[in-house]
């Protein structure tokens, strides 16, 4: 890593640099997280921050369909200026350099760099080139997902994920990125959480193309891990040095009482939001309790798709976010009953970092061949104000600690964890909630483009600062 980490203390506000507010972020003495080789960074994704979706031959997505149409986004944001950041792209890498990140996470928007005939559009694929490059050059080290929900609508148009069809239509898309982009990634991931584009996306709507039917869920997670399966020997034939992997979303399931309604309930909670694609990924097959929870949903799956889903990975991304408390629905399901005085955040969702390490002991249990893991998401929403100048994000700061002290605890207790990727850099479209929830550890005046470090990004910095220091 070549980082500056000089123009941190440029960065930090007097308060921080000079150590009189109480640092509520350093994780203590004895944390593995002060391993020089601990990878920290952010991450993005393409439609959540770019804009510029009509420039430079970029075409639609579902998530411009999507969000332009009523009632699907909250205050009827849609993508189409975002964080400004195809325009501002070099100020944002020089922040994230000027914070001391060691590792950035971004997506690549498909339908910006291949037209609908799969000819190249030269334009989009140099403004990753540009991207890459330049985080390249600043010691970065580079994760990007090819699929981070931006399907081009032209797929769509064609039955999108429950066309079988797509995912090949995919494997070419990783061909052209992995030729023209060979050696400016560290790390390819397929996709990004399978689970919320065939289920959010086609099992309840809440997600572009914004269908709702279990049977389309399936079907559409099939056809997006084949998709990945496909794209893997790809990645591998066209840029061997990177890591190839895919990045799930996981979810905690509580029990609401010891009923034996209510643990089996938790259960097919997990089965539902992790084994659904950790089984197929990492065992090929489909959990068989899935089909009790959703019964008559069996996907159509081919002679050797199993095989091809299957395929070793140099690394699993997981993002983890909170935790669901459940019970029985008295049929053969779950419902959610929300727990009453419990810290949450502005999406309304539980704080448990418990959760995240107690899935990390249950998978190295579960899956004798778990690949090393990267967290590629963790953080929280909050209604964050500038303030003369300043962001004071107490209840992130005190978040990222917690959450990171589970990595430590899950590492310690043998999980093979080798980063952590804080979601998000900066404010962002948040899909169905638009603008009006802040992730970012920078804030974002969507008036102006002001980017503002807020303080839970200002104490990572100091953070890593320290452990360049002792290096
Ligand atoms: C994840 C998404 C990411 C972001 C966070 C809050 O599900 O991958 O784009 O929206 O949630």
């Amino acid at each position: 890593m070549a980082n500056d980490a000089s123009v941190v203390s440029d960065t930090l506000s007097p308060a921080v640099s000079k150590g009189s507010l109480a640092d509520l972020f350093t994780p203590p003495a004895d944390s593995t997280l002060w391993r020089k080789n601990f990878l920290l960074g952010a991450a993005t994704a393409s439609y959540q921050i770019e804009g510029a979706v009509n420039e430079d031959g970029r075409l639609p997505s579902i998530w411009d369909t999507f969000s332009a149409t009523p009632g699907k986004v909250l205050a009827g944001d849609t993508g189409a200026v975002a964080c400004d950041h195809y325009h501002r792209w070099e100020a944002d890498v020089e922040m994230l350099v000027s914070l001391g990140l060691e590792g950035y996470r971004l997506s690549i928007a498909w339908p910006r760099v291949m037209d609908a005939a799969g000819v190249p559009n030269r334009k989009g694929l140099d403004f990753y080139k540009r991207l890459l490059n330049r985080l390249k050059e600043k010691g970065i080290t580079t994760f990007a997902t090819l699929y981070h929900w931006d399907l081009p609508q032209h797929l769509e148009d064609r039955g999108g994920w429950l066309n079988r069809e797509t995912a090949y239509r995919f494997a070419d898309y990783a061909d052209l990125m992995s030729r023209e982009l060979a050696g400016t990634v560290d790390a390819w991931a397929t996709l990004n959480e399978p689970w919320c584009s065939a289920y959010l996306g086609y099992g309840n709507g809440h997600h572009a193309p914004g269908l709702a039917d279990d049977r389309f869920a399936t079907q559409a997670m099939h056809h997006l891990l084949l998709a990945h399966g496909l794209a893997v020997p790809v990645l591998r034939a066209n840029d061997p040095a990177s890591q190839k992997g895919i990045v799930a979303n996981i979810g905690r399931g509580t029990p609401n009482s010891d009923s034996a309604a209510d643990q089996r309930a938790a259960h097919l909670f997990e089965v539902q939001h992790n084994a659904w694609i950790l089984d197929p990924l990492l065992k090929g097959a489909y959990p068989q309790d899935l089909f009790e929870l959703w019964p008559g949903t069996e996907p159509l799956v081919l002679d050797g798709d199993m095989e091809t889903i299957s395929a070793p990975l140099d690394f699993l991304g997981i993002n983890y976010y909170f935790r669901t408390n459940v019970a029985s629905d008295g049929a053969h399901g779950f419902r959610d009953v929300p727990l009453e005085g419990v810290e949450r955040t502005q999406m309304g969702w539980e704080v448990y970092p418990d959760g995240l390490r107690d899935l990390l002991t249950g998978f190295k249990k579960t899956y004798h061949n778990l690949p090393p893991i990267y967290i590629t998401e963790n953080g929280m929403a909050s209604d964050d104000q500038v303030t003369d100048g300043h962001v004071e994000d107490t209840q992130r700061i005190s978040f990222l600690k917690r959450h990171l002290a589970a990595v430590d605890q899950a590492i310690k207790a043998g999980v093979d964890i080798r980063g952590y990727f804080l979601w998000s850099l900066m404010d962002n479209f948040e899909w169905a909630f638009g603008y009006e929830r802040r992730f970012g550890v920078v804030h974002v005046d969507y008036s102006t483009q002001k980017r503002t470090i807020k303080r839970s990004a200002e104490l990572v910095a100091k953070f890593l600062k320290e452990r360049k220091a002792r290096a």
